[in-house]
This record gives C-alpha cells, sequence and structure tokens, in this order.
C-alpha cells in the first residue's frame, strides 16, 4: 500500500534525527564488518518520531530479516520462546512498547539478550525441571517513550540507546515534499512549510495534515497544493498557528481557567479533562514542554508566560 511505501528503507533516506543517524550507521558498518550481529539497541522519545521505522531500516542496513512485535502481545514467557527461537542468526527483532512487557517475560528475555539462551521450565510441581534452550545470536531493537519507563536491568542490556528528538521544520518540510512527490501531488513550498510547521515537531502527523490537505485541494480542483488551502484546511482541521490541536487548547485552557495556571498535578488534570494521564504524559506533555508553554515543578504543571502570550490572555499576578 501507499501507506507501507512511505516509510523510508534507508538510512540515506532517512530525514533528520542527524546524530542517531550516523552512530547507527557506524554501529551497523562495524557489526557487519565483523560478522557478528548488532548490539541491542533501545529506540527511545514521543510517538510518531520514527521509531519502527528506523528499526526496520536497522534490518535493511544489516540484510537480516526484521520481526515485530510489541510488549503487551508477549503475554506468557513461551510466546517469546516461540519467538526467539524462530529467528535466524543475526535477525532483528523489534519489541515496540517494551516498557509493557510482562515482568515474568522480561526475566527470561535477560539471558536471552545476554548469552542468547532460554531457560525454559517444563511441567509443573516436583516433576518441574529446568530446561536450556540455544538461540542464534540476534539484535533487540526495542522502542519506548522514555527511557525511564524500563527497569533498570533491562535498560542496562541494551549496548546502544539513541533518543529521538522532536523535528526541525526544514526536516518536517522535505518529509512533507517527500511524501507529497510519493501521493503524485504538487504542493508549492509555502505550503509545505505551513504543515511542517503545524506538525508538533512529529512526522507522523505531518503526514497525515498532508493527506487532509491534500484531499481539499483535490476537491477544489488545485493543480498544486497552495498555501492558502493548507491555512483553510489546518483551520477545519482545528490544527492552530503553533500546530497545537483541540485537545492542547483543552488542556492549557483547563489549568489557565481552572487551577490559575498551575502548579496543578497530572492526575487532576487528567480528570478534568477526561484523558488518561498516560496519555497526557506521553503525548501531548512532550512538545508543550518542548516548545516551553508548560514548565514541570514539584508541586505539578504550571503554564508559562509564553503559553499566556498564544491565548492573547493577562497572565495572572502572583
Ligand atoms: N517519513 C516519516 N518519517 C520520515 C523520515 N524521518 N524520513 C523520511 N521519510 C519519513
Amino acid at each position: 500500500t501507499v501507506e507501507y511505501s512511505l516509510r523510508p528503507t534507508s538510512l540515506k533516506q532517512y530525514i533528520g534525527q542527524q546524530k542517531v543517524k550516523e552512530n547507527l550507521s557506524i554501529f551497523i558498518e562495524a557489526a557487519k564488518m565483523r560478522n557478528e550481529p548488532l548490539d541491542h539497541v533501545l529506540l527511545y522519545g514521543p510517538p510518531g518520531l520514527g521509531k519502527t521505522t528506523l528499526a526496520s531500516i536497522i534490518a535493511n542496513e544489516l540484510g537480516v530479516q526484521f520481526r515485530s512485535t510489541s510488549g503487551p502481545a508477549i503475554e506468557r514467557a513461551g510466546d517469546l520462546a516461540a519467538i526467539l527461537s524462530s529467528l535466524e542468526a543475526g535477525d532483528v527483532l523489534f519489541i515496540d512498547e517494551i516498557h509493557r512487557l510482562p515482568r515474568t517475560v522480561e526475566e527470561v528475555l535477560y539471558p536471552a539478550m545476554e548469552d542468547f539462551f532460554l531457560d525454559i521450565v517444563i511441567g509443573s510441581g516436583p516433576s518441574a525441571r529446568s530446561v536450556r534452550l540455544d538461540l542464534p545470536p540476534f539484535t533487540l531493537v526495542g522502542a519506548t517513550t522514555r527511557a525511564g519507563l524500563l527497569s533498570a536491568p533491562l535498560r542496562d542490556r541494551f549496548g546502544v540507546l539513541s533518543r529521538l528528538e522532536f523535528y526541525q521544520v526544514e526536516d518536517l518540510c522535505s518529509i512533507v515534499e517527500r511524501t507529497a512527490e510519493i501521493f503524485a501531488a504538487p504542493i508549492q513550498k509555502d505550503a509545505a512549510i505551513e504543515i511542517a510547521r503545524r506538525s508538533r515537531g512529529t512526522p507522523r502527523i505531518a503526514n497525515r495534515l498532508l493527506k487532509r490537505v491534500r484531499d481539499i485541494s483535490q476537491v477544489k480542483g488545485e493543480s498544486e497544493i497552495s498555501k492558502e488551502t493548507t491555512q483553510q484546511a489546518l483551520q477545519m482541521l482545528q490544527v492552530d498557528a503553533a500546530g497545537l490541536d483541540h485537545i492542547d487548547h483543552k488542556l492549557l485552557l483547563n489549568i489557565m481557567d481552572g487551577f490559575n495556571g498551575g502548579p496543578v498535578g497530572l492526575d487532576t488534570i487528567a480528570a478534568t479533562i477526561g484523558e488518561e494521564s498516560q496519555t497526557i504524559e506521553d503525548v501531548y506533555e512532550p512538545f508543550l514542554l518542548q516548545i516551553g508553554f508548560i514548565q514541570r515543578t514539584p508541586r505539578g504543571r504550571m503554564l508559562t508566560p509564553k503559553a499566556y502570550k498564544h491565548f492573547k490572555r493577562e497572565v495572572p499576578k502572583g
């Protein structure tokens, strides 16, 4: 499908995250020269920045198979054993949301990562015994929103830790132009910049906005996506000039009007706007922190003067 082909397949095609790419390309090259599997890699950072894409690129660059699963999908040690024992030497196993692996599964993973074997308990009660199953050497690529969500023993078993950052507008603009080309939907430069500026530093959002803008442009019968249409589409989608959507607005206005700008605890905010604390912390808050609209203090979240300015409001006194 088109959706699939949007994903770049090599480091060369992958735009942005310069430091992460530089490091990975050296480690990949060295592993290939030694004919060894690449060390285990932990990718962390907010959703939509390309962790899954990067994991599949690592497999491509190594010339090995890419196997993909997620923390919540592996319920028992046996599920993990089934996956690990079906790998071929050097393969990449990608575990998304790795912080959600059950603890019992995590413990089975330690010797697998460290020495490529599994200790499996067969039977139960007095007749239970442990057998050792040797595994092909493999590379685990784990992804999580925050490295701090992982237990220390799991985190310590990754040799490469790469943090993905929000993208610069220039990089997002290149991504929008690349995607538009794949869609065969010509876009004017200033329209691509407008989408890039309003995508919260996140390629997944940029590509989603581009699709909706393209719909409107097409219905209007434009030969090229214009800035005017882009602005109109983004207004329809309730994405403001800073890229904030209606949930960001709800969150910020709630702290502003309900708590006089804070400080207010995360769980209180979550309860009053009807979103999960975890979703706020992983999806909404990182970008609001990055653009300096909120601050974390020991007593909770606080709005900054910049947030008040965005809503053209006076900063409360005191
Ligand atoms: N599409 C989504 N993210 C991308 C990236 N970082 N580089 C190229 N294309 C992308």
